[in-house]
């Protein structure tokens, strides 16, 4: 059966690193499709990096290099568990990955990193190693932030949305592990699907008149160039005016994106299409609304993509000076 370990990237007396080992552990076990190990650097207790020659030859020197390769060699896949240290991850996790090479090299391995914004340096450095080690890294991440998702900084109650994001990871180390890199889907695709999910969770919010819902969509600096004037509207709360204005408009509102083509980098993203809402106004009388054109910016933030720029415009006729609004996509 598959093997994946779940290593703990700190040592010190007192680290967090453990709980959230565990919790990923604990969640993991209820699995059927792989068996999954923690591993204490503290079990293995490596000098600064001693061997003379680089890991990459695969001479090893000393009993306590071969004791660590064997360990990591047992593994198919792993999940590294991070704290962010000085913006980045520990040194001794650092030092640990630096003694081998061929024992990382084609293995799968995801992220779940902790610190005061969800660890994101440290997890962004990790990756940028693991590739650089051959390591297929997949896409989903779990970033947990000391502030919200530990009582009293303390002990750990990640929200829900984390336990889904850590089986989302589960998925993806299991499957590339299982069965190699072309089971799971590409980072471009899983990107795609995300913004893809964004923007269906804004239709539902604003079909649903969520506010609230709507405000999570959004980072809290969002500049929007929305369709009614002033030239910008600056911040969360201008951006949910606009919303709200539109819920008083209409009764019941219908709110539909066609031509939707998301376009993902590491942690940007842009996606453009069409735009039209439709319903009952508020006096009764059914509206079939203009098509607009809509363009969505993203940035990820602490693990989530959330959009911090948008633009919905409609054609000007120059002539007259007028917006054109009759246009189908
Ligand atoms: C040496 C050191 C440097 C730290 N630097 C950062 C940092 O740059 N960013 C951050 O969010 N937290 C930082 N922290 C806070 C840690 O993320 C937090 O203490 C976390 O619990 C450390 O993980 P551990 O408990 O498993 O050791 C730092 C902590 C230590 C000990």
């Amino acid at each position: 059966m598959t093997r994946i370990g779940i290593l703990i990237g700190s040592t010190r007396p007192g680290r967090k690193g453990e709980q959230v080992a565990q919790w990923v552990h604990e969640r993991a076990a209820r699995r059927g499709d792989a068996e999954f190990e923690v591993i204490d650097l503290l079990d293995h207790p490596l000098p600064h990096l001693d061997e003379p020659l680089p890991a990459l030859t695969g001479q090893y020197q000393h009993g306590h290099t071969r004791a660590w390769a064997d360990t990591i060699a047992r593994f198919d896949g792993f999940v590294m568990v991070t704290p962010e240290y000085n913006a980045s991850i520990p040194g001794v996790l650092k030092n640990a990955i630096d003694y081998l090479s061929a024992e990382w090299t084609h293995k799968a391995v995801g992220f779940v990193s902790y610190g005061a914004r969800g660890g994101a340096r440290a997890a962004r450095q990790l990756r940028a190693l693991c590739e650089l080690l051959r390591m297929s890294a997949v896409t989903p991440q779990v970033s947990l932030s000391l502030h919200t998702d530990f009582e009293n900084q303390a002990t750990l109650k990640p929200g829900a949305r984390h336990v889904s994001a850590l089986d989302t990871l589960l998925d993806h180390v299991v499957a590339q592990s299982t069965e190699g890199p072309a089971a799971t889907p590409t980072q471009r695709e899983t990107g795609e699907a995300a913004i893809r999910r964004h923007v269906d969770g804004i239709i539902d919010a604003v079909q649903a008149k969520d506010l609230e819902g709507l405000r999570r969509r959004y980072s809290t600096d969002v500049v929007s160039f929305d369709i009614d004037p002033p030239l910008q509207h600056v911040g969360i709360d201008a951006k949910l005016k606009n919303w709200a204005n539109v819920f008083t408009f209409f009764q019941e509102v219908t709110y539909e994106v066609r031509d939707l083509m998301p376009t993902v980098g590491e942690d940007v993203a842009f996606a453009h299409g069409f735009g039209r809402l439709s319903g009952t106004l508020s006096d009764g009388r059914a509206v079939g609304g203009m098509w607009v054109r809509v363009t969505f910016c993203f940035r990820e933030i602490d693990g989530e993509w959330l959009i911090t720029h948008d633009q919905v415009s409609v054609p000007l006729d120059i002539l007259s000076g007028k917006g054109v609004v009759d246009l189908e996509p």
